[in-house]
């Protein structure tokens, strides 16, 4: 009897062995696949410096649909929108003044929040979603201004009620994008701004992104929202923190990155729920990627914040610290690559664009696991075997 248990128990082990074997072997290929993906493959050329790469023949081509379909780490990173855009095609023949005429510099900031109707009937020219492109100019930058929302919506009418004149003063091809993420799921900025970012391409041929907090509004419009060279940090001086910048890491509130960059370095991390520590991770990536963090000086980088008390579901991050000291591990693997969302529905409102999406905290958090769990922790094999024949 007790012989036959021992046998029992060793085919046990063997199988168990056999198992752990097929585990090493899968874990081995998953690496080599995701270090393959290393490269930063681009499907489309990277646009010259003045911002429209059709410029240098002379010729501008009609903007009037998506952008191209970009690779982050060697996945094609797709979006989910398949609706078009109720924006009029460009088809202007020059391009706008290199610096826009009509920018007044140092601005003092709407206070009061007029419905968006309001905001519409203020700006002439404004399309449905809260696109603009100047007339009568081919604006030098296509730009979409993406903005992680919840539940703020007299901030985001203060912030449009400032934005839009200011930015068609700048003369841009630009577009609000709020998304929003549907309750109760704890609230993700970066997921947000990634969603953002890759649903926006869908929509128009962006060449480069503002990532927006609802609740900083520019105080000066010299403050460009185009992407330079190089990164952008634009909300340098904010007056809560008495217009003086605590760090050189720092990279929230209000930033710029062209599209090929923002690819490049995969995006924003994902695993980020509650507040804090994204934007740490994301000056990592792009550091670490031999971009540089480029800022404005005091006069032209200045920003004011609009007051509120903490947001429900969006509590400080406790693992936040966690997980930007493992940034690096995760940087080729969690970002637009491993982007999991489902878009519920894309509206074009008076004077932005709005999506409601929603997030599997639980799948975002677990990707990679689930697999490597299954086959290798096996846990009724291990028991039995290492509980010997009892
Ligand atoms: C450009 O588009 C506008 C608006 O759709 C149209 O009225 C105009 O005729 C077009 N111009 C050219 C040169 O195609
Ligand atoms: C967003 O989508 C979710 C899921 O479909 C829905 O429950 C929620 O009401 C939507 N949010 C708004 C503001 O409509
Ligand atoms: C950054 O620059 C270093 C030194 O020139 C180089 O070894 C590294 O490959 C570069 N990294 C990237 C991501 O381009």
């Amino acid at each position: 009897m007790a012989l036959k248990a021992n046998e029992q128990s060793c085919t046990k082990v063997w199988i168990f062995n056999v198992l752990l074997g097929l585990c090493l072997v899968i874990a081995l290929l998953f690496h080599g696949f995701f270090n393959k993906g290393y490269s930063f493959i681009l499907t489309s050329s990277p646009p010259s410096e003045g911002g429209d790469s059709s410029t240098k023949k002379g010729q501008l081509s009609v903007v009037e649909g998506p952008g191209p379909l970009l690779e982050a780490r060697g996945k094609v990173v797709k979006p989910q929108v398949n609706v078009k855009a109720p924006w009029v095609p460009d088809n202007t023949t020059t391009l706008c003044p290199l610096v826009p005429p009509q920018l007044v510099g140092a601005l003092e900031p709407f206070q009061d929040a007029p419905s968006f109707e309001e905001v519409v009937k203020l700006n002439p020219g404004l399309e449905p979603g809260g696109h603009f492109h100047p007339p009568d100019c081919r604006a030098r930058s296509r730009v979409a201004v993406v903005i992680p929302y919840r539940d703020r919506e007299q901030h985001l009418r203060i912030l449009l009620h400032n934005l839009h004149p200011m930015l068609m003063r700048q003369q841009l091809d630009y577009a609000i994008i709020v998304v929003e993420l549907a309750q109760p799921t704890e609230f993700n900025r970066a997921m947000l701004l990634n969603i953002g970012a890759v649903e926006a391409l869908g929509l128009w041929d962006f060449q480069c992104f503002i990532f927006h907090d609802v609740d900083l509004v520019p105080e000066n419009d010299r403050n460009l929202y185009t992407c330079p060279k190089m990164p952008r940090h634009l909300s340098v001086f904010v007056d809560i923190f008495g217009y003086h910048l605590p760090h050189q890491m720092i990279f929230g509130g209000v930033t710029a990155l062209k599209r090929e960059q923002f690819y490049a370095i995969n995006g924003y991390p994902n695993k980020y729920f509650g507040w804090g520590g994204e934007d740490d991770d994301m000056a990592s990536r792009i550091t670490e990627s031999n971009l540089t963090i480029t800022r404005d000086e005091l006069d032209v980088a200045k920003y004011r914040m609009l007051q509120h008390d903490r947001d429900w579901g969006n509590d400080p991050n406790p693992n936040r610290y966690k997980l930007i000291n493992t940034w690096k591990s995760r940087h080729d693997k969690d970002g637009l690559n491993s982007l999991q969302y489902t878009i519920q529905t894309v509206e074009f409102r008076p004077a932005y664009t709005w999506i409601n999406v929603t997030i599997d905290k639980d799948t975002i958090l677990k990707v990679r696991t689930a697999l490597v769990r299954v086959l290798c922790v096996a846990p009724s094999f291990f028991d039995v075997c290492s509980g010997g024949s009892s």
